[in-house]
């Protein structure tokens, strides 16, 4: 006898018990941007909702983080001074590390992540140092090592390198050993396409490339057992979790990295994909509530463990009404 699901009697507290996903506040991360200045709260105009928080602001936005008990946050910086080497990045008074320092004080128990990379920080707006004419591999990745050790000094819970070098989590991992900080973990981006979808982030961070783009560094959308070898290096290196990033269109890629590494794996639905949805939903051609909850649970589905998304905030409130 074949036995057939009762899909259409059931309640939705029967379909809430026997789901096969689950999502939790405690999955969510928050990206935040932080800028240097006093008193800032402005809109960022190709990311409707979200905004740049100076230091002494942020706890603000901190609070509804701690409030809704979400994972954490991921703080990107946004100087005002660039140069060649990005070396406001690794100023121990700098932006994001006052955002840390500030969040720490404010809100110890919520857990923050610092975004490690350069493009943020450098004049040319590439996630390296630039030689020749080309990013220079093996001198980036001896800055980044000081951007984490400077990030952990200020009391960064965890660093997020996203700048797609070669070696990267192992020279941090050597270098926040030797600094004392053995219980920094390392949240790499060690799955990360050249993207479009990355627009709207560009626009909030100031960050796009002034020549060329990232094609050499990030990886080719067509590749996926590249994915799998990044992803095994980085584990191999020291990675204590690793991001696929972007999450949408990817996530087939995010099934098959988790299928081959043992740490947690986490979606990051990045900026472009948080624009979209704004704008259908602005024009009332979708309903943004239920397609940003049905595209959480597909990242969750196809296995992410973490999620960072831009709506992180309502999600964690949006869940509990299901
Ligand atoms: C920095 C960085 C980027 C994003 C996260 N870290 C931009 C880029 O690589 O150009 C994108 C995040 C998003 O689009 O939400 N390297």
């Amino acid at each position: 006898m074949i036995i057939r699901p009762r899909r259409l009697r059931n309640t939705q507290s029967i379909r809430n018990l026997t789901s096969e996903t689950r999502l939790s506040p405690s999955m969510f991360v928050y990206p935040i941007f932080v800028r240097e200045g006093k008193n800032i709260i402005e809109d960022i105009p190709a990311m409707p909702g979200q905004k740049r928080y100076s230091p002494d602001t942020l706890p603000r936005i901190l609070e509804k983080c701690a409030k809704n008990k979400i994972g954490g946050v991921l703080l990107f910086g946004i100087p005002e001074h660039k140069d060649e080497t990005g070396s406001e990045a690794y100023n121990d008074n700098g932006v994001i590390q006052n955002a840390i320092k500030i969040s720490k004080r404010e809100f110890p128990d919520l857990t923050v992540i610092g975004d490690v990379c350069l493009c943020e920080y450098t004049s040319h707006g590439h996630c390296g140092l630039i030689k020749d004419n080309k990013i220079d591999n093996d001198s980036t990745i001896e800055i980044l090592a000081k951007v984490a050790v400077s990030y952990a000094n200020s009391g960064a819970d965890i660093v997020a390198p996203s700048d797609m070098m070669d070696g990267h989590t192992a020279k941090i991992r050597e270098e926040l050993d030797k600094n004392n900080f053995p219980d920094t973990l390392i949240f790499s981006y060690a799955v990360k396409y050249s993207s479009a979808f990355y627009g709207p982030f560009r626009e909030a961070a100031g960050s796009a490339p002034k020549f060329g783009d990232r094609k050499t560094y990030q990886m080719d959308y067509r590749n996926v057992r590249e994915a799998i070898k990044e992803a095994i290096l980085d584990v191999d290196e020291g990675a204590d979790m690793i991001i696929v990033k972007p999450a949408m269109s990817y996530l087939d890629v995010l099934k098959s990295v988790k299928e081959k590494i043992f740490v947690p794996v986490g979606a990051y639905s990045v900026s472009g994909e948080y624009s979209m949805i704004k704008a259908a939903s602005a024009n009332g051609w979708l309903n943004e509530k239920n397609i940003v909850i049905e595209s959480a649970y597909s990242m969750a589905r196809a296995g992410a463990d973490i999620i960072i998304s831009y709506y992180s905030l309502e999600l964690a409130e949006w869940i509990s009404i299901l």
